[in-house]
């Protein structure tokens, strides 16, 4: 039996329990410790979930030796943060995405992942589900030719609570950073690299965040990729990929850890669909990457590596700049 890896997880919040919840699926995870800004909290999650180390502060949780890798599941302007704080304390670190706010935020998350010699890696879930894999290996096999086109939108209709996460500026709200990021993530992934032109259009509303945008992106082959993503607005959960000897329409790949895609060939029109079960809810696929990496001692993992975060970033710090929206803490 191999030893299993003890997770902190930082951040009591939504997306903290659908990832622990993912662990359960890894016999090798030991979710050990929780840390939260109270204690209250952090007792409240980690007796739900029978967790045995419950901290007070971020601080106690990056400081417990039983912990080896922590979990960050704060709001984004909080990421780079609680990720030099886990580092400068000796823990690999899988960060929720998207990363940082900004391109200024990550180079300094870099800069102390590279001085700790830990492990570190965006939470990119989509990278490491078994469909999304399985499309992506059919599109670098020719499967449908050469790609020419490419659709993707997430947009859904959150509370229209002001205060929310979602749209408030000092959470750094806004589509584009909370769900645009996986249309962007896919693009990159089936495209192969990033654009070498972008055009966009955005909608801020009353609190000045992109209440929906939407991104044209060029590449020098003359493919092109149509993405948008809203949190006022849902719009259809899937994507296409276009060759010029088929396509793949990619079934909720944003959601639901992606349940299939089709496959259409020449000019079957029927097409094939695929559906790879999923062994737990779909988070443990990127936490068993991780744990992996880690123990091959890997600093950044193959298929989500620092450029690629790099690569979401400088896209979305562009973007932002195409819509003058900058955040009050920026
Ligand atoms: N991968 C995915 O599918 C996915 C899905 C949803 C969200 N996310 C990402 O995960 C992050 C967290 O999202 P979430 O929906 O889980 O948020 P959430 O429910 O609001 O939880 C965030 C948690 O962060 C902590 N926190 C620290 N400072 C905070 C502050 N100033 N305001 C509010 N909370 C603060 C809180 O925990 P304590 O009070 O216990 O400290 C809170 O429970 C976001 O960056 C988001 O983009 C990823």
């Amino acid at each position: 039996m191999t030893t299993p890896i003890r997770w902190g997880i930082l951040g009591t919040g939504s997306i903290a329990g659908q990832f622990v919840e993912g662990l359960r699926a890894l016999p090798d995870a030991d979710v050990r410790a929780v840390g939260s800004r109270t204690l209250e909290r952090a007792e409240a999650f980690g007796g739900e979930r029978g967790i045995p180390n419950r901290h007070g502060s971020y601080e106690a949780l990056a400081s417990d030796p039983e912990v080896d890798v922590i979990y960050i599941a704060t709001p984004h302007p909080m990421h780079a943060r609680d990720s030099i704080l886990c580092l400068e304390h000796g823990k690999h670190v899988v960060c929720e995405k998207p990363v940082t706010v900004n391109s200024g935020e990550l180079e300094q998350v870099l800069g102390a992942a590279k001085a700790s010699g830990k492990f570190f890696m965006e939470a990119m879930w989509m990278y490491f589900t078994p469909n999304i894999r399985l499309a992506e290996s059919l599109v670098r096999d020719g499967a449908i030719g050469k790609v020419r086109m490419l659709t993707a939108h997430f947009g859904f209709q959150a509370d229209a609570d002001e205060t929310s996460r979602l749209l408030n500026p000092d959470l750094a709200g806004g589509a584009l950073l909370d769900v645009g990021i996986y249309p962007i993530a896919f693009a990159l992934l089936m495209m192969g690299g990033v654009p070498k032109r972008m055009t966009s259009s955005a909608c801020l509303g009353q609190t000045g965040v992109d209440e929906q945008s939407a991104y044209l992106f060029e590449y020098e082959d003359g493919a092109i990729a149509q993405l948008s993503s809203a949190v006022t607005t849902t719009t259809p959960y899937d994507a296409w990929i276009l060759g010029d000897a088929g396509r793949i329409h990619v079934h909720a790949p944003f959601w639901g850890r992606c349940p299939g895609y089709t496959l259409y060939q020449g000019d079957d029109e029927e097409g094939t669909y695929v559906s790879e079960p999923l062994r737990g809810n779909g988070y443990d696929y990127e936490a068993e990457a991780a744990m992996q990496a880690i123990r091959d001692g890997l600093t950044e993992h193959p298929r989500m590596p620092h450029r690629r975060s790099q690569e979401f970033m400088a896209t979305m710090d562009a973007l932002r700049a195409q819509w003058g929206l900058r955040y009050p803490f920026e």
